[in-house]
């Protein structure tokens, strides 16, 4: 760890910060909640709108006069100056990142480029501009990664902070890459930063290639369950916005330098996840409990399998009293009732809709 590591005086308060990847699951629950937590702050989001980047997840705030909408690359260099130089940005919260790992298992390349090099651009730049301005100390750059960096865990333990790094796929192997470069920023130029690495995440927006919302929408539409191996893999799930509310924490409290797990010990094997979703969602529907059990199927697993995650949020809740703020009987009700409720939005991200909302938003303004 760094041996600048530093408490803030007291905490931060930030006027302007550039939020990347602000369109995708996670980074619009991190939008909806500083916009609403922090009167004077403005926030501009970056997002490229990839496959994965929806602005109908931030319909709702659109027209607060506080938040902008950029649609851009995290690794054009002219662009992310341009920002910087318009909005004089004083914090970045780097989301932005090619996230869902069977694609990174096809795509390899696409991972490193955005993930790696899109990581390396956005800090090359804060470094020139913050330095130029002569504000790098009252700034910070907040990399907001995954567990996965620390590789596969038995049946025991639970990663810590100071658990050696093993990613074991291009998603992880990108992001690990990423968290080395962002503290290399920190230990070689005194760039000011914080990371986080997050457990797996669920609740309202997103994308339904991840394993809840897929599930949901083929139990709603009766289609197979596709379970990768056995379904003995074991995720920890946390609620996004316990993610969005841990990360406004280490935004404004975090010290300088150092590194939060983030999760909330709660750890299901994916067949019993998918069990669980089954009663839910008939439930919910008014069918007979059992309707739904014959929808599951076992296929081939993802290659390279990660057997299991659990992370240890200790240091999180010690030096900053973050602590989860609901149970996941709670989170996961809510989660199915929002995607019920909320069939056109996963129409339109099913049927490819989702993608004209920046034309028809956006193009003419
Ligand atoms: P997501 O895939 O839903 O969203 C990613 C967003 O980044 C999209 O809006 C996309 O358009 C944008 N983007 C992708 N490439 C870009 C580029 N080159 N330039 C600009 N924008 C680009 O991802 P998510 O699940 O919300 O994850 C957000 C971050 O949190 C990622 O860094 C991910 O590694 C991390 N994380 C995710 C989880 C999880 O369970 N989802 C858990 C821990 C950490
Ligand atoms: O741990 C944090 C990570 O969680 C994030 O960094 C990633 O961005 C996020 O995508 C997530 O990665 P996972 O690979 O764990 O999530 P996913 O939803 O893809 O899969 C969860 C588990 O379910 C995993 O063991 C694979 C399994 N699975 C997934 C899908 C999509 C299935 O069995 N069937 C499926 O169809």
């Amino acid at each position: 760890m760094s041996q600048s590591l530093h408490a803030p005086a007291s905490p931060r308060s930030f006027q302007s910060v550039l939020v990347t990847g602000g369109a995708g699951f996670i980074g619009s629950h991190v939008i909806r909640r500083l916009l609403a937590e922090h009167s004077t702050m403005v926030l501009v989001n970056l997002d490229a709108l990839t496959y994965a980047g929806n602005l109908a997840n931030l319909k709702d705030v659109e027209s607060n006069p506080r938040y902008h909408f950029q649609r851009g690359d995290i690794r054009d260099e002219s662009l992310v100056t341009q920002l910087f130089r318009e909005h004089a940005f004083d914090a970045v919260i780097h989301l932005a990142a090619e996230s869902h790992v069977d694609r990174s298992i096809t795509h390899p390349l696409a991972f490193l480029e955005t993930n790696i090099l899109g990581t390396a651009n956005l800090l090359n730049v804060a470094r020139q501009q913050w330095s130029e301005r002569r504000c790098m100390e009252t700034s910070l750059f907040y990399h907001v990664s995954t567990d996965e960096v620390y590789g596969s865990l038995g049946a025991e333990g639970l990663f810590s902070e100071t658990t050696p790094y093993d990613p074991r796929s291009p998603y992880s192997a990108s992001k690990a890459s990423s968290d080395h470069v962002v503290r290399a920023y920190h230990h070689t130029y005194g760039m000011p930063i914080v990371i986080s690495n997050c457990s797996n995440n669920y609740g309202s927006h997103q994308f339904p290639e991840k394993l809840i919302p897929l599930m949901i929408r083929n139990i709603v539409d009766s289609r197979p369950l596709p379970i990768y191996g056995e379904g003995i893999n074991i995720r920890d799930w946390l609620w996004v916005e316990d993610h969005a509310a841990a990360i406004d924490t280490i935004l404004h409290t975090g010290w300088v330098g150092d590194t939060y797990n983030i999760g909330g010990l709660n750890e299901w094997r994916n067949i019993d996840l998918v069990r669980k979703l089954i009663e839910l969602v008939d439930a919910e529907l008014g069918r007979e409990p059992g309707f739904s059990d014959s929808l599951i199927t076992f296929v081939k697993d993802r290659a390279g399998h990660d057997m299991r995650y659990a992370i240890d949020a200790s240091h999180l809740e010690a030096r900053l009293g973050w602590k989860p703020s609901i149970t996941f009987e709670q989170g996961l009700t809510s989660t199915v009732q929002w995607y019920l409720a909320n069939g056109a939005w996963l129409e339109d991200v099913t049927s490819g809709d989702y993608q004209k909302y920046y034309e028809q938003h956006y193009d003419n303004r």
